[in-house]
């Protein structure tokens, strides 16, 4: 299929800095109590799914799980199930039955891989868990894009978040290991939040800016975040990356990009332009669609 193009490719790369994909931490039930998350989250699952026999009028009430109205009874009458005659002992035989495995008088009642089943075994978890307190102290960083491996050209973003018990005072940029700049620090991101609910500020976390990938030069390239603390404690997330760039670092002049005498080939999540005229080079294009970014970018200019 060849047809001829409207627009600029140049600037479906532009618009396509305003669509993100948050990358989603799954930090279940961390610095949570058992009977915090059986409150929360089992209780209504013991309720809905075993309490018909396990109570003292049904078929399960001569054993030692027998259920009541109260929610912290309950969790009293699993923990001590559990942890007898030693913590944790008792887990797996739990996990067993509630899959019908041990011939579990009431058979199968959920699913191993079910959302039920990791809430129950999230719980088994945290009932087995040495009470002792682990060290809450929290330093991360995360850099989003550049993405590790991909292409980047144009102005784009460069993204990501930081946590940290103690706060975090800044979070600096390096190009190829030297020092470039601060990013600048505490956009909303929800998500994090959602992830570290114990740290301050962890909802206020992300780091952003627009980046000029073509001031680099063609070629493999590597950006690091380095997150620091309150106790002048480091992190570092990185990326190795690829640029491919026109001439120019920066094509000013908005006349510079003539496609009247490209052509354009679609495949697959593909595009390729060729004989594309810019700042009066002839080049051929690639652009592909790129999750991240949720637009096309440019990939390869040859
Ligand atoms: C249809 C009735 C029924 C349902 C529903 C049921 N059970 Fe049971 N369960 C039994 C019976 C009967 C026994 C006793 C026989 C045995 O040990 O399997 C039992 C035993 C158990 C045991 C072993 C108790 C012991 O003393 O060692 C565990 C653990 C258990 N059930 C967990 C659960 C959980 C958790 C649920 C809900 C997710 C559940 N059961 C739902 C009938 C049921």
């Amino acid at each position: 299929m060849t047809q001829k193009v409207k627009q600029s490719p140049i600037c479906c790369g532009l618009m396509s800095i305003a669509g993100f994909t948050w990358l989603l931490v799954a930090n279940t039930a961390s610095g949570q109590t058992a009977e915090a998350f059986y409150a929360s989250d089992v209780d209504s699952i013991v309720q809905a799914k075993c309490i018909a026999c396990h109570r003292s009028d049904g078929q399960a009430s001569y054993t030692e799980l027998r259920y009541t109205k109260s929610v912290a009874g309950n969790h009293s009458v699993l923990e001590r199930y559990v942890n007898s005659p030693t913590k944790g002992a008792r887990a797996n035989t739990f996990l067993s039955k509630i899959r019908g495995a041990l011939g579990h008088g009431g058979g199968q009642v959920i699913s191993q891989g079910s959302a039920d089943y990791e809430t129950f075994s999230t719980y088994m978890d945290l009932l087995s868990a040495d009470e002792q307190p682990v060290d809450p102290s929290v330093l991360k960083v995360t850099l989003e894009e550049p993405v590790q491996g991909q292409v980047h050209t144009g102005v784009g973003n460069l993204r990501g978040w930081a946590v940290a018990s103690e706060g975090i005072t800044k979070v600096e940029i390096l190009v190829d290991g030297v020092l470039a700049f601060e990013a600048p620090y505490g956009g909303e991101r929800g998500d994090v939040g959602g992830a570290f609910p114990d740290v301050a500020g962890s909802s206020e976390s992300g780091f952003s800016l627009a980046y000029n990938y073509s001031s680099l030069s063609a070629g493999p390239h590597t950006i690091t975040a380095v997150a620091h603390n309150a106790l002048g404690e480091t992190k570092e997330s990185a990326a190795r990356f690829e640029v491919v760039r026109f001439d120019s670092p920066f094509i000013a002049d908005p006349n510079a990009v003539n496609l009247d005498n490209a052509s354009c080939i679609a495949s697959s999540d593909e595009v390729s332009i060729v004989d594309a005229l810019v700042e009066g080079s002839v080049y051929d294009l690639r652009l592909k669609w790129r999750t991240a970014e949720q637009g096309f970018e440019i990939i390869e200019i040859r």
